[in-house]
């Protein structure tokens, strides 16, 4: 998390860098500070909070600011330091000349201060990155070169970070560089730009170069210079960005969250696409570079993620397990990378995540690498750290995804799980032709049964009304839509603050019951297959304890009515597919509940948007 910025060019600096921002936020909005040249001196502008702070600010001061056209900026996700202004980015040195921010964490900051400081650097912050600040303000002092003194500073730290550095005494040009953080470089006509991400810059220019790791930039509006950490030159990679500058706006929704949400059915038609062609076809998934032979062979699967996308691989390993006959275990990546993992070459690994840059999972998939398992990477940006980690690399095709709350990449993670599945059951004959026959169709036809529940949104509305004000909320499932449970939980807890918890139904009994009284609304997933008359007897006992019932179910059994205080009803869906369905009408229920309160749906508070440290 954090984002960064930069620009050199014959532009004003500040409305880019503003802007650049404003497309970063998902990243981080604890405090937004930029640095400027204006007349020759380096100023920097920082405030904490929303980066609407530091727009108030720069906005009293526009037309001095305006002049300057080179500038860094910064959105913070606080690690080191609380969140207040001294801690907002860009760090500087003594003499006030340099000007530094950085996404990651310098793991040796403490040993780097205290050398620092014997040095004579005044730390005005808590943070590890002001470290960086003086040790290249303190390299430039010995090289007079800021790519060199910028090379030598990263020689020295350790950990990960993405890096943009100015310099007073080096007018109009921008050193950056990364180690384990995203970053690239958008090229434009005699100007240049650099951020964490796409969004920050691609309204200004398509033309990209992502870095490698170690790899130093130096951008004057006129060229571009790139050396490994070793000084030596090295030729540039460019790249045609596959994003639109309109995937950035709300399209008239009131949050992009809403937004996302509407787009579902549109983002499993693209999942399905190529891939998925008719019913009686084989599921094509030329991503997988698995051999036939070797897929047959696969001994186990281990799936890695975190948050949202867990909940999807937990959704995988129920539909692997049922169609592949192939053992799988699910675990969150910041677990897995802390014991000792068995596995193999026969051993399928696969990671799971919506940015490609959650720091947890990308060393998790790292660690099963070593050990030679074949990597699979499931994620929505093919042109992240991740996917660059990837033996098969099968991207989820959502769009990029801006709300903090993942609605649409969960979906789109979902149904490639179905596709992949599918795909590996057809080649192993380890299902039945008319059981994958059935998902293949329920598939086609989900898109149609998503438009149908959206359209009836207004009935999620009113039941959100009616229990926005509960302090606790417990979700109920069995099987495949346990982790429904655990999603739709997980949205209310993020957007609204209500505790929000996810349980198998079966357990309810086993200790969670004792919490329910009439002030408990109890939300049962009760969707028709093997388990629903079991979730139904949970649903009475619940009920017995006076909680306040809800049920979400594709059941018209008029029976429910004297049970459930409220029910959202969703179209009857084959039980295999039914996740897909279900998390619809509770990504809308969080959403309406967060909305009512008015809280920041699309920021909610402490959250990021993609977590690059572990
Ligand atoms: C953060 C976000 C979550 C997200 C998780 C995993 O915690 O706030 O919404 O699910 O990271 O992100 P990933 O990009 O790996 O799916």
């Amino acid at each position: 998390m954090c984002g960064i910025v930069g620009y050199v060019g014959s532009k004003s600096a500040l409305d880019i860098l503003l802007e650049g921002l404003t497309n970063l936020e998902y990243r981080g909005y604890d405090s937004a500070g930029i640095a400027v040249n204006v007349e020759g001196k380096v100023e920097l502008y920082k405030a904490e909070g929303k980066l609407q702070n530091l727009k108030n600010i720069t906005t009293a001061k526009k037309e001095h600011i305006e002049k300057s056209t080179i500038g860094i900026g910064h959105i913070r996700w606080a690690t080191h330091g609380a969140p207040n202004t001294v801690n907002a980015h860009p760090h500087s040195c003594n003499c006030g000349r340099v000007a530094v921010v950085h996404n990651g964490i310098i793991e040796n900051y403490k040993e780097l201060r205290v050398k620092l400081e014997k040095d004579g650097c005044v730390f005005k912050s808590q943070t590890d990155t002001e470290t960086v600040a003086h040790l290249v303000a303190k390299k430039y002092a010995q090289t007079k070169d800021l790519t060199e003194a910028v090379r030598l500073a990263t020689k020295e730290i350790e950990g990960a970070y993405a890096l943009a550095v100015i310099h007073q005494d080096v007018k109009n040009t921008i050193v950056a560089t990364r180690r384990n953080a995203p970053l690239l470089v958008g090229i434009g006509e005699n100007e240049y730009y650099v951020a964490s991400d796409v969004p920050a810059i691609i309204k200004y220019t398509k033309n990209a170069m992502y870095l490698d790791d170690n790899q130093i930039v130096t951008l004057t509006p006129s060229s571009m210079k790139l050396i490994d950490i070793d000084g030596n030159s090295i030729s540039q990679k460019i790249e045609t960005l596959p994003w639109e500058p309109v995937a950035l706006s709300k399209m008239g929704y009131k949050h992009f969250m809403l937004k996302e949400i509407h787009e579902q059915p549109d983002v499993v038609r693209n999942v399905l696409s190529g891939k998925l062609r008719a019913i009686d076809e084989k599921v094509i998934l030329n991503e997988v570079t698995l051999n036939r032979e070797s897929l047959k062979n696969l001994n186990r699967i281990q799936i890695v993620a975190c948050g949202t996308s867990l909940h999807a691989a937990m959704v995988g390993k129920y539909i692997i397990e049922e169609l592949c006959d192939i053992p799988v275990d699910v675990e969150p990546s910041s677990e897995y990378i802390y014991r000792k993992t068995v596995g193999d070459k026969n051993t399928l690994v696969i990671g799971v995540s919506q940015s490609g840059e959650t720091a947890d999972t990308i060393t998790a998939v790292r660690q099963a690498k070593s050990r030679g398992s074949h990597i699979l990477i499931v994620t929505n940006r093919p042109d992240s750290t991740m996917a660059r980690e990837a033996d098969s690399l099968v991207p989820v095709n959502a769009g990029i995804e801006v709300s903090v709350a993942a609605t649409k990449s969960y979906m789109a993670q979902v149904i490639s799980f179905y596709l992949l599945a599918i795909y590996i059951a057809e080649i192993k004959d380890s299902a039945s032709k008319s059981i994958l026959e059935k998902i293949k169709r329920e598939l086609i036809i989900l898109p149609q049964k998503l438009e149908k529940v959206l359209s009836h949104k207004d009935d999620v509305q009113i039941c959100a009304r009616k229990f926005a004000n509960s302090k606790d909320f417990i979700f109920i499932a069995r099987g495949i839509n346990f982790p429904t449970a655990l999603e739709g939980a997980l949205k209310l807890k993020e957007i609204s603050y209500i505790n929000a918890t996810g349980y198998t139904a079966g357990e309810l009994k086993h200790g969670p019951i004792a919490m329910l009284d009439e002030s408990m609304p109890v939300l049962a997933i009760l969707m028709k297959g093997k388990v629903y008359d079991k979730i139904l007897s949970n649903a009475e006992e619940a009920k017995a304890r006076n909680a306040r019932m809800i049920a979400l179910t594709d059941s018209e059994d008029v029976k429910l009515d004297d049970l459930f205080e409220s029910i959202i009803r969703v179209p009857e869906v084959d039980e295999t597919l039914s996740p897909a369905l279900a998390i619809v009408p509770l990504q809308l229920l969080a959403y309406y509940i967060a909305e009512f309160l008015g809280k920041d749906v699309d920021q909610p508070r402490n959250l990021a948007k993609s977590v690059t440290v572990e």
